[in-house]
């Protein structure tokens, strides 16, 4: 016999509520939006999510207001998807705006949608993922849109180190849209389709008198090349999509965890390749990734800000399966130099990875800070000391490997064993020194130099001499700063076994209200 529910009424209501709320804004808007080439906000989470593992969460909330016709226009769902699930097994949450309610802007409901998730991933320790396509503030609803947005902001910072954060930028995200984004862990964009500005073009004109446009204020390459702004840049949402769920491999559910770890066959570890990665002269470049690529497991290298200061290199990688988080001078831009962006990009890195016990790898080949005035009048003490900072105050298990220069205070800064690291090595190939040998043989040596008969070969002999007595690592061999002088080809089953070792690390800072980083 039929149920009783079946044959009431009561379940063509319900049927018809989740028919409306399935369609958000109604089949012409989601036209609209597919012709711009995006997915619907229900269909970029059911590319995010395990098949048939989401639940959704307040799928008939409404806004409240009644101002400007809003008493007339109601949507189910209020402008945003929330709900929770699992990718790859492991559970998430995750809200996606829907720009066909309202352009995905945020009311008062949708902010509270958004909070409630955040919430429970607070309370249950699992990353939260924000799908965000919006045109910002409700115009219509005022202080209460700001009230909102303001919520979430809060709610991102408390939850900021004790959860992974990430956003996905999948349409216009303008004023305030940009804020919880910029708070959380990870930025992604897509190209040709995503923005992110406080203000857009029109404004601009307005008040700087500027023509841009929309891609070129504000577009995914413009924060992935200029500003810094997004980590990941695709091709396309399901691209984007896919970053995501890779990003997560890497990362554990929370602060408390570990990240997942795969099985591991012990194999061969030598990469006699690497014996002749570094060219003979030391001024010629060579591509880091190379080495990066020899020393973790393969194909696991995933490069995070890859489009932003190319002169250092972070990504998450495997070695033996454990998550590990890469740092690296890249010879092959600019030799390598540390300048502002870079710092701010390693340092940044390097605090996340110590917020969820990822172990830290550090390849070092760096000439220096870069000098000159646009570097010193924008700041690279006080970002160069970020870098610092943020290697001082981590205590993940950290190991480096010197593969040619270490010069100066960028030696001090790349994970050395005096701020902290637990193991370091160096390639015979290594130069540990304050500066470059001509550099120092044309300062200590200067009068000396000038004295001589022969300027040109008295400089040339004392290059000779400063280069033999420092630049190789023996001397800080000797000290007991470099654990041990590795050949390359072993350097990869030396990490294997540094960072097994280091596997159980018990570290802690002293006891304080929280550190204050140079920002
Ligand atoms: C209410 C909005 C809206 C908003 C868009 N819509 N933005 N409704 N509040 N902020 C509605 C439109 O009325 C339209 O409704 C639908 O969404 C689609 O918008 P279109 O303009 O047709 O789409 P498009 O041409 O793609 O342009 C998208 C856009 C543009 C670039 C986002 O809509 C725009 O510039 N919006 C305003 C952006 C803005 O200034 N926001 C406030 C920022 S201030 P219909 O019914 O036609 O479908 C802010 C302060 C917070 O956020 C600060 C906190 C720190």
């Amino acid at each position: 016999m039929e149920s009783r529910f079946a044959a009431t009424s009561k379940k063509d209501l319900l049927d018809k509520k989740n028919a409306e709320a399935d369609l958000g804004g109604g089949e012409k808007r989601i036209k609209t939006q597919h012709a711009k080439g995006k997915l619907t906000a229900r269909e970029r989470v059911s590319v995010l999510l395990d098949e048939g593992s989401f639940e959704e969460i307040g799928k008939f909330v409404m806004h409240r207001s009644r101002d400007f016709g809003l008493d007339k226009e109601h949507y189910l769902g209020d402008g945003v998807v929330t709900g929770y699930g699992t990718v790859n097994g492991r559970l998430i949450y995750v809200f996606a705006q829907d720009f066909t309610i309202f352009g995905g802007s945020l009311s008062e409901t949708h902010a509270e949608k958004i909070c409630r998730i955040m919430d429970l991933a607070m309370k249950n320790g699992a990353p939260v993922i924000g799908l965000n396509d919006s045109g910002g503030a409700r115009i219509q609803e005022g202080v209460l849109s700001l009230a909102g947005y303001a919520d979430i902001f809060y709610k991102n910072t408390l939850a900021s180190g004790v959860i992974p954060q990430i956003s996905a930028i999948m349409g216009p995200c303008a004023g305030g849209a940009v804020y919880s984004p910029a708070i959380t862990d990870f930025i992604l964009m897509v190209e040709n389709s995503s923005y992110m500005f406080v203000t857009g073009p029109n404004v601009v004109k307005t008040v700087t008198h500027e023509d841009v446009t929309s891609e070129e204020l504000g577009g995914a390459m413009t924060h992935a090349t200029k500003s810094g702004v997004t980590h990941f840049v695709s091709a396309n949402e399901v691209e984007c999509i896919l970053y995501i769920k890779k990003l997560l491999s890497y990362l554990p559910q929370n602060c408390e965890d570990d990240a997942p770890r795969l099985p591991y066959q012990p194999a061969n570890e030598s990469r006699p390749i690497l014996n002749t990665i570094i060219p003979e002269n030391p001024n010629q470049p060579y591509d880091i990734r190379e080495v990066v690529e020899e020393l973790t497991d393969t194909d696991t290298f995933f490069e995070v800000h890859k489009n932003f200061a190319e002169n250092i290199v972070v990504g998450f990688a495997r070695i033996a399966g454990r998550s590990i988080g890469i740092v690296a001078n890249q010879p092959a831009v600019l030799a390598g130099v540390l300048d502002i962006n870079a710092s701010q990009k390693a340092a940044r890195f390097v605090r996340f990875c110590d917020c969820f016990n990822i172990p830290l790898l550090v390849l070092e080949d760096v000439p220096g800070f870069l000098p000159g005035t646009d570097q010193e009048w924008n700041g690279i003490i006080t970002n160069g000391a970020k870098l610092l900072y943020a290697f001082c105050e981590a205590t993940v298990p950290r190991v480096t490997v010197i593969t040619r220069k270490a010069y100066g205070g960028a030696y001090d800064v790349m994970n050395s064993k005096h701020i902290g690291a637990d193991m370091n090595f160096a390639w015979p190939t290594a130069e540990i020194a304050v500066m470059g040998a001509s550099g120092a043989a044309e300062i200590i040596f200067k009068r000396e130099i000038a004295e001589a008969e022969n300027p040109q070969e008295k400089l040339a002999e004392k290059i000779e001499e400063y280069t033999k007595k420092f630049a190789n690592p023996y001397r800080a061999a000797h000290r007991g700063y470099i654990d041990e002088v590795i050949y390359p080809e072993q350097t990869r089953e030396k990490l294997i076994r540094a960072f097994g070792m280091l596997e159980n690390k018990a570290a802690t800072l002293p006891r304080k209200k929280h550190g204050n980083i140079p920002l």
